[in-house]
């Protein structure tokens, strides 16, 4: 038996599998996002204990024999996060999450330096985690002088299961201090933002080994001794690993609190100028590009809260045929942006709004406005060598046909939804968690799901959607100008 957790956004989740990778349960402990000011967002470390034991006691409650069977564990997490312990391994502040944008001046800065862009092909982006700890400098100096370890949400879950600081090359390659081309930790960029190696955990490769879970846990848990813990991934690449998106050409759209289009690539191809973001992957000598954008379920999520409506019901509205748009447009910016704008100031709108602009036609205008940035996204990982003739969906938009129908749509090229299944990052993590314990051979692991069933572009309307996106990319520079 092997067990994927992955720590995301909204909840940790558990998830075992047996050693033919069929899915035997999963379970969950919920999280939430603190926003004290506009622009931030944090979660105390904590709390992550707290859901990861809420997530594996669901497990236990109906799977006690197969938990006692496990061997390898395999991590997952949201990315770059900044968090921040103390020389006796004490948190010392709420973890600064992926979509903060506090820090944009400190990224602006530390992007100014030629050798960042060049090293970790990469923009210093202020969701990235070098720019938060230029913040803590700067505003939190007391606590900046007792960092004695800086470590990655997921690695932080790691430390607090085994002991040890370590971490692994797909999530560190969003710190903005690895040298994503040699996969090692850039000693100089450590010291442009006054840290050094000593700051950092040691780096494996996502298959290997890292740490072992410590007996007392393991008591806790109901598992055997010596459960090896894989180096693991970063969501987005430990997803690819559950969607078999590891070998170049294939490629995944996610609908989760972010929205990603990522493409698995053979090779390092960086083009820092275009915002996509190039990062190691998680299998060794490989590599992949993403275009990110801060807000996909997220604008939905919003829009249900301010309607009063759950998400579901919001879709569930609009059917599963696809409408032609309906001239009003959203810009799905709650956040910021990353790709293709990295703008953290710019901030979402509804534009072109009427009398007959019903709930039905904002929903929908939601669903198309997070289309359309992901149609951003595609374009900017062509620019960059990607190219995608299909992608498959997943996360939890993609329960939404209507959405899929728009993506599809608005990319001009199919969308693939896998058969019934769990393929995201838990699962993903699961086979890093495999793959570690017994030695397997990671491409043959990470092989892709069976397709269920294939959403076609609706050819009628793809005049309509590709009109209605130029107006959308006319917006930005509009609103920004405001
Ligand atoms: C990727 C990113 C998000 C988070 C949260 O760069 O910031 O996708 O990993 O899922």
């Amino acid at each position: 038996m092997y067990l994927g957790l992955d720590l995301g956004t909204s909840g940790v989740k558990a998830l075992l599998i047996d050693a033919d990778q069929r899915v035997i349960g999963s379970a969950n402990g919920a999280l939430s996002v603190s926003r004290p000011h506009s622009g931030w967002s944090e979660q105390a470390p904590a709390d992550w204990l707290r859901a990861t034991r809420e997530a594996i006691a669901g497990l236990k409650a109906q799977f006690s024999a197969e938990l006692s069977a496990v061997k390898g564990i395999g991590l997952s997490g949201h990315m770059h996060g900044a968090t921040l312990l103390d020389k006796s391994g004490e948190v010392l502040r709420p973890c600064i999450l992926w979509n903060d944008t506090r820090s944009y001046k400190q990224a602006a800065a530390l992007d100014a330096d030629p050798r960042f862009r060049a090293l970790t092909g990469n923009i210093v982006f202020p969701g990235f985690t070098a720019p938060k700890l230029a913040w803590v400098k700067d505003n939190e100096p007391e606590i900046f002088a007792k960092v004695a370890k800086v470590l990655l949400p997921k690695d932080y879950l790691r430390f607090w299961l085994t002991g040890e600081y370590l971490s692994e090359m797909s999530d560190s390659a969003g710190t903005s201090w690895l040298d994503t081309g040699k996969r090692a930790w850039s000693p100089e960029l450590l010291a442009a933002t006054d840290l050094g190696q000593e700051h950092m955990p040691a780096l494996v490769e996502g298959t290997d080994e890292a740490g072992r879970l410590r007996p007392d846990l393991a008591a806790e848990f109901g598992m055997g001794s010596g459960v090896v813990v894989a180096g693991g991934a970063g969501d987005n690449a430990a997803s690819a690993c559950g969607m078999g998106t590891v070998v170049e050409g294939n490629a995944f759209v996610s609908l989760g609190t972010s929205g990603v289009l990522f493409a698995a690539n053979g090779s390092y191809l960086p083009k820092p100028e275009s915002a996509v973001h190039a990062f190691c992957h998680a299998l060794p000598n490989t590599w992949h590009q993403m275009g990110v954008i801060l807000s996909a379920t997220d604008a939905l999520n919003w829009y249900s809260t301010i309607s009063g409506k759950p998400a579901g019901d919001l879709t569930a509205e609009l059917g599963d045929t696809l409408n032609a748009p309906s001239g009003v447009t959203f810009l799905p910016y709650l956040s910021g942006e990353r790709t293709p704008h990295n703008d953290a100031e710019i901030r979402g709108a509804f534009i072109g709004l009427g009398h007959e602009s019903s709930r039905a036609v904002l929903t929908q205008a939601v669903l198309e406005g997070v289309s359309f940035a992901i149609r951003d996204s595609l374009e900017a990982l062509k620019s960059a060598g990607s190219s995608l003739s299909r992608v498959t969906a997943i996360g939890g938009g993609s329960r939404s046909r209507y959405w899929l129908a728009s993506i599809a749509t608005t990319l001009g090229i199919p969308v693939d939804i896998p058969a019934d299944g769990d393929f995201g990052a838990a699962f993903g993590a699961a086979r890093l968690g495999l793959i570690a314990a017994t030695g397997a051979d990671p491409v043959s692991v990470c092989s892709a799901p069976p397709t269920e069933a294939s959403i076609e572009p609706v050819a009628a309307l793809r005049d309509g959607y590709e009109a209605a996106y130029q107006r959308y990319r006319a917006l930005y520079p509009a609103i920004k100008a405001l």
